[in-house]
């Protein structure tokens, strides 16, 4: 784990090594000006030598001067190093996340990879600061403190000695009890974060059926477990001081005490009581420090983890080695198969699918909610790879293409379908980035988009809100459609994309297709019968499986399940060319 995280510092290396070397410098001068100090007032102050103190005041500065520039200089470099770190880990992670396959993107929320790419990675980055600094730091001036205080006077040091058991002991302690409460609060973090984004996501649907009371009660509890779990270990951690000033002071009385019977017996100097009562605070200082790191990296070590888990994660959808890179036509063939999203031959979504679409056909799929019309048409530009059998496309399968060749010739408008942020302009060339202007009003037409677009007082400059929330949802699924015609695929697919548009620019729409592209395959899943009933041919899906596969008049006069939905709607009024 810990590999892998080290292999984001890259092009930080060099500020990371430098840190811990500049620290040691800086540690270096701050344990020698103690014992400067002690020569100071010994032979300087004490023996009244005006020169000695001028002489050795001007050295102290230097060497004041030195550990500050030292000091200054590893917190600059450290905070660059974390900082960088961080961004490298940011920059893997969200790589890593754009691989991802849709059965990747099942597998973590939303919500846990926000988290994982804000929170965690701060909470690593101040670990990574505090090791490179303070782990080195501490140490470091532990053992030269106390080998100074041993070089001064082996006696008084003896007493640190004694100090250092007791605090280790209330650490571990503390240690031990707040580390299992960090781990618990990331999680509710994610579940804080996916709280918050789903409210936010469907504010519309929670404010009309009037939810807002049990939205904010189901934050605030999350949020008051969170309060109390933080304030829990907080309260742990902050029982350290307390713990250290008993320790610091207890030390501080016995060496007094006793350095004070030392001096009085000649057996110690005045300057060397000092500079043992600075090491004391050194020694203890550092290893209040290094209680500090030890509860950042427990702190951190859950985050790591669940930093490593994004960057483990492997799309499970490969180019093979040799990719075709050319889609020789729009012909489609399902041959076996079979899928399941949990890759478990017992949880079957579609089974023994075979089918036969010649190019340039239009291909109805009509069936019951949850009936796997999706599914079935996400495994043509591979969305998702078959469980068993093979889908092939222009009678190679899938699997051999090159995946962007693939999706460049298979458009499909998703069933949830999205706009981004930006004009419309915008959004409609992420299916051709070199589109002409002219291209675009083309496309539009075909889908119908053209005449509210010129509508809008800003026409194809309009700008689209994130989400698409200020065009209607009829609006927004013809801008989809015409962003997919824009790739000129050899395949397009609608997956219910024309749900929101009313019949008659329906028919408009595939009037336009069957006229302007010919040669493309069309599939059109619809509820509405009208929808599909001129294509060449339809599907009928039920529970995962195809019922039968014809055209209107066959289905109307063997298929049982078509004949109940076409009547159905012309008893709803929904279409009066049935008749
Ligand atoms: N990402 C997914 N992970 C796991 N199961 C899924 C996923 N998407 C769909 N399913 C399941 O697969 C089955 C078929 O879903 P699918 O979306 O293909 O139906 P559909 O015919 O398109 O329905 P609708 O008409 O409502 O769009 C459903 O039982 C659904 O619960
Ligand atoms: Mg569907």
């Amino acid at each position: 784990m810990i590999k892998k995280l080290l292999r984001c510092i890259r092009e930080y290396k060099r500020d990371s090594i430098l840190t811990p070397i500049l620290v040691t410098l800086e540690v270096v001068m701050e344990v020698i000006i103690p014992l400067l100090m002690a020569n100071l007032i010994d032979y300087g102050i004490t023996a009244g030598n005006m020169s000695y103190i001028l002489k050795m005041g001007t050295v102290l500065a230097i060497f004041a001067m030195l550990s500050l520039f030292f000091g200054a200089m590893a917190g600059s470099t450290a905070a660059k190093a974390s900082a960088g770190f961080a961004k490298n880990l940011r920059h893997d992670m969200y790589y890593n996340v754009q691989n991802f396959s849709f059965s990747n993107i099942d597998k973590f929320s939303t919500a846990s990879i926000v988290t994982r790419l804000t929170t965690d990675v701060t909470n690593v980055q101040n670990a990574y600061q505090m090791i490179i600094r303070m782990a080195v730091r501490s140490p470091i001036m532990f053992i030269f403190s106390m080998a100074m205080s041993f070089s001064v006077n082996p006696t008084l040091s003896l007493i640190f000695l004694g100090a250092v058991p007791v605090l280790l002991l209330g650490l571990g302690f503390i240690i031990k009890l707040s580390f299992p409460v960090f781990k618990r609060v990331f999680k509710r973090y994610d579940r804080l974060n996916s709280v918050v984004q789903e409210n936010l996501r469907g504010i519309r649907v929670v404010k009309s059926y009037v939810r807002e009371e049990h939205e904010k009660k189901k934050f605030n509890a999350i949020s008051g477990e969170i309060y109390k779990d933080f304030s829990f270990a907080e309260k742990l951690l902050a029982l350290n001081m307390p713990l250290m000033q008993f320790c610091v002071y207890a030390c501080m009385l016995l060496v007094s005490w006793i350095g004070a019977q030392l001096i009085v017996g000649s057996d110690m100097t005045t300057g060397q009581l000092m500079s043992v009562i600075t090491y004391a605070m050194q020694i203890l200082m550092s290893l209040m420090m290094l209680s500090m790191v030890f509860v950042m990296i427990t702190m951190s070590r859950a985050s790591a983890e669940r930093i490593v888990e994004i960057l483990d994660e492997e799309s499970d959808i490969h180019d093979v080695e040799h990719p075709v890179m050319q889609v020789p036509n729009g012909s489609v063939q399902f041959k076996d198969v079979c899928f399941s999203y949990a890759k478990d031959m017992n949880k079957l979504c579609l089974s023994d699918i075979n089918l036969e679409i010649a190019a340039g056909e239009t291909v109805g799929i009509i069936g019951g909610t949850g009936s796997s019309k999706s599914s079935l048409v996400q495994l043509i530009p591979r969305l998702y790879d078959v469980t068993q059998g093979a889908v092939l496309v222009g009678g190679i399968d899938v699997r051999e293409y090159d995946i962007e060749t693939l999706r460049n010739e298979v458009a499909m408008v998703l069933q949830k379908n999205v706009l981004f942020s930006g004009t419309i302009k915008e959004n409609l060339r992420w299916g051709d980035e070199n589109a002409s202007d002219e291209e675009l009003v083309r496309v539009c037409k075909l889908a119908c988009a053209d005449e509210f677009i010129q509508g809008f007082p800003d026409g194809y400059d309009t700008y689209i809100e994130q989400g698409g929330t200020n065009v209607s949802g009829g609006q927004k699924q013809r801008l989809c459609i015409a962003r997919a015609l824009l790739k000129k695929p050899k395949i397009l697919i609608l997956d219910d994309s024309t749900s929101a548009v009313d019949t008659k620019t329906d028919a408009m729409i595939r009037k336009a297709f069957a006229e302007e592209i010919p040669n493309t395959t069309k599939f059109i899943i619809a509820q509405r019968i009208s929808s599909v009933e001129n294509a060449d041919k339809i599907i009928v899906m039920d529970g995962g499986r195809i019922n039968a596969v014809g055209t209107h008049e066959e289905l109307l006069k063997n298929n049982p399940i078509y004949k109940e939905v076409y009547f159905s709607q012309i008893k709803g009024g929904d279409s009066d060319d049935a008749r």
